[in-house]
């Protein structure tokens, strides 16, 4: 049984509804509440006129405090950049074959030298720099070098590029194409290909690989050595060491032979600042393959 409790005297008026005999009284919002949702509102509005806000059809309001989250990245660059002027002033200022003697330099090089390779150089020479196979990235991680591995030479790669034509001091070298203009025969780079394979260790039949000794001895070994170890001054890699740029089976062989590579490598003096060559030039040194300066 349902009863509606009397009606106290100083009790709010109800808002009439009632459900099963229950009534609801309609008691006013409290007024701290209410003055806070009012203000809420005026803050919300003064909040877009402040700041960007309302849609246009190219763009939005800017607010009158022109404020804008682009100008706020520039100024927390600026502040980082401020933050590292000094040191990249070292860096810049440094010898190269001093670098590793300066402990904080050597910590910040590898930081920052890391970051510039993962933004600009992991894409060819793989996030790990470990390059990739048989694709004409060269593996910066070991001590296999084209150009060479002393930080002076890799800095020298890194700031002028390789085969990088219009760049008056890029590295340069062209190895012919031996097939497609006719410098020898097929079976000749076929002996060629049989000779190469053999250096590595790969059994070979013997009189190709004759023949083709010959054929290197003539055609190749004054970019690659006679002893096929390769020509740093001209990128020649060793190949007697079966590590591979392009592939080190018969086909792939052939293929370098007959068509030659040109590996191209941008160069990055003027897109990256001096201290960030010089960064990622030290990291790449540390990263395992880095050799000493050579001493001459
Ligand atoms: C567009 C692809 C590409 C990018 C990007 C690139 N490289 Fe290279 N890099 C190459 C190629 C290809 C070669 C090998 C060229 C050759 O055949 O001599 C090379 C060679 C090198 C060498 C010489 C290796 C040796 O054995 O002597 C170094 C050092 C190097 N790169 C560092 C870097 C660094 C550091 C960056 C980033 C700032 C970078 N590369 C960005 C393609 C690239
Ligand atoms: C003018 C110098 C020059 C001559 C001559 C030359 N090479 Fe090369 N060779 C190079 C260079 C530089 C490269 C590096 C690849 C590139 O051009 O990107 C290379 C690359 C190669 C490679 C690829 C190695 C790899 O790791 O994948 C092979 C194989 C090779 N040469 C074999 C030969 C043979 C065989 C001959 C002779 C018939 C020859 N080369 C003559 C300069 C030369």
């Amino acid at each position: 049984m349902s009863r509606t409790p009397p009606k106290q005297k100083g009790d709010p008026e109800t808002t009439g509804h009632s459900w099963d005999g229950i009534e609801e009284f309609n008691n006013p919002l409290p007024r701290w509440w209410l003055w806070a949702f009012y203000a809420t509102i005026v803050w919300g509005i003064g909040c877009t006129i402040a700041y960007p806000a309302w849609p246009g059809i190219s763009r939005a309001t800017a607010g009158v405090l022109g404020y804008s989250t682009r100008a706020e990245v520039a100024a927390e660059i600026a502040a980082v950049d401020a933050a590292n002027a000094e040191i990249n002033a070292r860096l810049e200022t440094t010898e190269l074959t001093a670098i590793d003697n300066d402990p904080a330099l050597v910590s910040y090089a590898g930081n920052a030298g890391a970051a510039v390779f993962r933004t600009w150089c992991a894409q060819c020479h793989g996030s790990g720099a470990a390059g990739a196979q048989a694709s004409g990235y060269p593996n910066l991680l070991d001590d296999d070098w084209l150009w060479g591995g002393d930080i002076t030479a890799i800095h020298e790669t890194i700031s002028y590029g390789i085969r990088i034509e219009e760049h008056p001091d890029t590295r340069f070298s062209m190895m012919p194409a031996f097939g497609r203009d006719d410098l020898l025969e097929d079976e000749e780079i076929s002996q060629v290909v049989n000779y190469v394979m053999s250096l590595s260790g790969e059994p070979q039949d013997p009189g190709e690989v004759t023949a083709g000794a010959a054929v290197f001895a003539e055609q190749c070994s004054a970019c690659h050595a006679e002893d096929a170890t390769g020509d740093r001054t001209q990128g020649a890699p060793d190949l007697t060491d079966a590590i591979w740029l392009y592939g080190g089976d018969y086909e792939r062989l052939v293929e370098t032979v007959h068509n030659a590579r040109y590996g191209v490598m941008p160069a990055w003096q003027g897109r990256l600042s001096e201290a960030e060559i010089r960064a990622v030039a030290a990291y790449v040194h540390g990263l395992g393959g880095g050799e000493a300066t050579a001493t001459d």
